[in-house]
Order: C-alpha cells, then structure tokens, then sequence
C-alpha cells in the first residue's frame, strides 16, 4: 500500500486504469463513439455513488434518524439532477450520426443496466411488470437481489412515522414534524427527478431513433419508455394529498 506521500492526483484516481477504459468498437472509429461511451460511463458512476448512498439513506432510515436521512436524500436528489443533465450532452448526437456507429453496438441496451435496476428495486419497484423486465436478462444481477432483499423506502418511511407515533395526514397537518415533513418532500423530489431523468432520456431516444424504433437489443424502445415515465415510488405520498386536499 501507497504512503499517503507517495499518493499524487493520478496514482490516487487511478487515472492511468480509468482514461485506458473507453474503446469505441467502430472501425473506423466514429468521432462521436468515444462521448457516447462516456456518458454511459460518467452515468454508471454516478449509478455507483447513488448506491452508496442509498446504504447510507437506508441505515438512517432503520436507525430513525429523520435528520440523518434528510441530509443524505438531500445529496442523492443533487446526484439524480447532475445525472440527468448529463444526458443533454447527446443531444447534440444527430440521427444519421448515430446510425453510423449503432450496428457496432450489438445487443447491449440501457435496459441491461443492473445499477440502474438496482436503483429502482431499491426506491420501490417491485411489481410484476418490473419483475418480468428483470428475468427478460437472465439471473438477477447481485446488486438488484441485494436492493430487493431491503423493505422499499416508502415501507421505511412509513416505519419511521410509526416509531415516532405519527400519521402520513399528521406530518401535512399538524404542527411540529418539520423535519419528517421535509424528509417527505425530499423523497418526492427525489421522485420528480428520478421521472426527469426518464422523460429526458426518452426525448433523447426519440430525438434520435424516433418513437417507434425498438432498442438495440430487440426491445420495445421508446414507447415503453414513456410508460415508465408514470411509475411511483412513493404512491402513499401521492394519495395523501389527494386524501387531505383533493376534491
Ligand atoms: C443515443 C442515446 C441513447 C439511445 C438511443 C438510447 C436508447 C434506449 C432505448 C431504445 C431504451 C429502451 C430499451 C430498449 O429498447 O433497449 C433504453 C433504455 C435505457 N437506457 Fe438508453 N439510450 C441512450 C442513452 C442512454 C444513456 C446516456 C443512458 C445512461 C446510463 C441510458 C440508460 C438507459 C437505461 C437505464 C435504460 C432502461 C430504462 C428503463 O427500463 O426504464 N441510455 N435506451
């Protein structure tokens, strides 16, 4: 092991190791190969570091730390915003440009992600569309069956609300649950970020393959894009206004 001395920028960023990691497969290669490749990456890490937090989220959650939690969604919805105007970048990738390169693309899709599975399992999907999605790619991916062996976040909200004896309605209406209303909010933030990244990216895949263009591994594309656009990770969030303040 390195002494902290010995330890400069690019030993400590394995540089070296990361900048040797992007290799377009077209040939010749196609000049806009290397900026898709990493945006894919850049969002992977960022996938990485989400994760991470999420540990942490978790382990604050289950030690009723609503302040604890508070600080790390906060973080997480920063990181969801960052990864999501990432994607702007390919904007600039024009159809006929991506056309040239996709062939050398083979099979891989978005939707062979496991981070980004892992994402989702963890904030809360769990349904039989998802589930199904999931087993399309062979055995679940050890990230995913990890996220799916923790309760969701909204079931540890609510065993957050039911250990400090309070109700979904109480934290909108009564006074005093600043803190467990902010944690509310923030994971309904987190929520609209999550859909943002989805509705830029499925403007993204329509602005170059079109609305009726299947992905690169066979599948449905953008129209099941949009579908995903709607799924909620905090339903009970959702109806408790429609509970309190709906007609
Ligand atoms: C040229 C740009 C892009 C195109 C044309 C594209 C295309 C697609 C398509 C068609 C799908 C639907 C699944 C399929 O049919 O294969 C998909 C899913 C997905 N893509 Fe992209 N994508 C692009 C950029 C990105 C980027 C930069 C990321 C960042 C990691 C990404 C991550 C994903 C993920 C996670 C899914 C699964 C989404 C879900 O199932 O809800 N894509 N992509």
């Amino acid at each position: 092991m390195s002494t902290p001395r010995e330890i400069s920028y690019p030993t400590y960023l394995k540089l070296d190791r990361l900048l040797d990691l992007q290799h377009p497969e077209s040939k010749p290669e196609h000049p806009d190969e290397l900026l898709f490749i990493v945006v894919h990456q850049a969002s992977e890490l960022w996938f990485k570091v989400i994760l991470h937090e999420f540990d942490r989220l978790v382990d604050r959650l289950q030690a009723f730390d609503t302040e604890g939690a508070l600080t790390v969604m906060q973080r997480i919805n920063t990181l969801v915003d960052l990864v999501a105007h990432e994607l702007s970048a390919l904007d600039t990738l024009p159809p006929q440009r991506f056309m040239q390169f996709r062939g050398y693309l083979g099979t891989s899709s978005g939707s062979q992600s496991a981070q980004f599975r892992a994402i989702e399992a963890t904030s809360g999907l769990r349904d039989a569309h998802f589930m199904a999605a999931l087993k399309e790619h062979g055995p679940l991916p050890a990230p995913v069956a990890r996220a799916l062996e923790r309760p969701t976040l909204q079931a540890l909200f609510l065993a957050l609300l039911a250990h400090e004896r309070v109700t979904l309605e109480a934290i909108y209406t009564e006074p005093g649950h600043t803190l467990l209303q902010m944690l509310a909010e923030a994971f309904l933030a987190y929520e609209q970020g999550f859909a943002r990244w989805r509705f830029l990216h499925v403007q993204l895949v329509e602005r170059i393959i079109g609305p009726d263009t299947g992905g690169t591994g066979g599948t449905l594309g953008a129209r099941y894009l949009q579908k995903t656009i709607s799924q909620r990770f905090f339903p009970e969030l959702w109806a408790v206004r429609a509970r309190l303040y709906g007609r």
